[in-house]
């Protein structure tokens, strides 16, 4: 098979102010008075991949590949992408984790109509905050992810951190057969559980791929979780240091890794790897399952040092004393007993509310409506014992406390809710919009755990 490949990459180079005509920051806080601009153009096509040694499957990707390609920008600037949609089906690019004006986001019927095929979007907003980010449709979740449709975005910090080495792995287990034919995205038996897991284990697009990293030097690994489902209990086997910087995109106090780290889908963390000495290997797992082999390789540079933590992001400090508190219930829905019902199947549900993706119309009854700017502390309530990475758009939150574990506070867009925890997260509501509210297991978000929330 044959595809378009034509990435304009003047990313990393073009310089340009940009002319922000039309609604793009409308609303968005204030912006320096020369924004450079990364452009490039994006384009979702067909594209057969061998998975499987010796098989074909086919799959979709953006930019020629899947996981797609990489888009870099730097702190403070605004990205660009002309999406061009040569699928044959209809689609959108959310842009995970970016606080970016609604119309930017991505949601068919909330922020924007679907782009048809053939046709085209543009997208263009600031990047406020430094991190590893990510991009995927929100439309047909489950097929248009489960086929390839995810992507890395990566934000520069501003400043040089002192990482001189760096690589991006996204984990994706695929939903194939031994011949590479697509199996099911979502069963429903499974929905209504964990949800549906692929078989087939890849970093970058590969199976057990082999990377391999200078000895002597810290490497910051920047681990995508770009998966429709698996939580990976990520942990390294066999040498090195390893130490977290970053989690979701926003830095932490840099502390050692542990003994696992458990990154629910669509999560990320960065750490930090001190290579060991050249010839070592190091596996990088998922609980006792290795997803990669990590070697280290001889290299001529003086050996590299841990880096200061990473500079914090501009994210509003959520005033907890003034706050008020919303409380939401995560639970199976009582529809799933009932034989009569209509439509399609709702396992899920938020204060009683189950998520319609078949009604366009879901985002006109938000679940709560918050108060701009004013400070808010949702308490997230797992009723089941199934986790649930529960992901806000627009506005980034601070995690407070549970009742499970022990917690730092810091920052983030997602927050994996474990068995029957209880949680408190709180932010700023400083973007206004209407925003998805989600468990980002995504055949949990299409049978019903989704809502809407309003900041007016
Ligand atoms: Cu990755 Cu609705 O988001
Ligand atoms: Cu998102
Ligand atoms: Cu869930």
């Amino acid at each position: 098979m044959t595809f378009t490949r034509r990435q304009i990459l003047l990313g990393l180079g073009a310089l340009g102010v940009a002319g922000l005509g039309a609604g793009g920051v409308r609303y968005w806080l204030g912006r320096p008075a020369n924004v450079t601009t990364h452009d490039y153009e994006l384009i979702a096509a067909p594209l057969d991949l061998e998975l499987v040694p010796g098989h074909t499957t086919p799959a979709w990707a953006f930019g020629g590949q899947a996981p797609g390609l990489e888009l870099r920008v730097r702190q403070g600037d605004m990205l660009r992408v002309r999406f061009i949609n040569q699928l044959e089906v209809e689609t959108t690019i959310h842009w995970h984790g970016i606080r970016l004006p609604l119309e930017m986001d991505g949601v068919p019927y909330v922020s924007q109509a679907p782009v048809k095929p053939g046709e085209y979007f543009d997208y263009q907003f600031l990047c406020h905050d430094a991190g590893s980010f990510w991009y995927h449709p929100h439309t047909a979740s489950s097929e248009q992810l489960g086929r390839g449709l995810v992507g890395p975005l990566i934000v520069e910090e501003r400043e040089p951190t002192g990482f001189v080495h760096e690589r991006t792995l996204s984990l994706k287990s695929w939903h194939v057969d031994e011949q590479g034919a697509f199996t099911a995205f979502s069963v429903p038996r499974l929905a209504a559980r964990e949800g549906t897991r692929g078989r087939l284990s890849t970093i970058n697009g590969q199976h057990l791929p082999v990377l391999d990293l200078p000895a002597g030097q810290v490497v910051r690994l920047r681990l995508l979780n770009l998966d429709n489902t698996i939580s990976y209990r990520l942990n390294l086997k066999g040498g090195g240091e390893a130490r977290i910087y970053a989690l979701d995109g926003h830095p932490v106090a840099p502390r050692p890794l542990g003994k696992e780290y458990l990154l629910g889908a669509g999560m990320r963390i960065d750490l930090a790897v001190k290579v060991p000495a050249a010839g070592q290997e190091i596996a990088l797992r998922n609980g006792p399952l290795r997803l990669a082999t990590l070697r280290s390789v001889a290299s001529a540079e003086v050996p590299g040092d841990w880096p200061p933590a990473l500079p914090a992001n501009p994210v509003a400090e959520p005033d907890l004393t003034g706050a008020e508190t919303l409380r939401f219930n995560f639970e199976w829905s009582a529809v799933l007993a009932s034989p009569q019902q209509q439509g399609p199947a709702s396992y899920w549900q938020i204060n009683g509310q189950a998520w319609d993706i078949n009604d366009k119309r879901c985002a006109e009854r938000p679940i709560a409506t918050l108060q701009k700017d004013r400070s808010y502390i949702f308490e997230l309530r797992n009723m089941a014992q199934y986790l649930h990475p529960i992901h806000l758009h627009g506005m980034t939150f601070k995690v407070l406390d549970s009742d499970r574990k022990r917690i730092t506070p810091y920052y983030t867009d997602t927050y994996l809710l474990g068995k029957n925890e209880t949680a408190r997260i709180a932010f700023v509501a400083d973007n206004p919009g209407v925003w998805m509210f989600h468990c980002h297991v995504i055949d949990h978000m299409e049978t019903g755990l989704m809502a809407a929330i309003a900041v007016v």
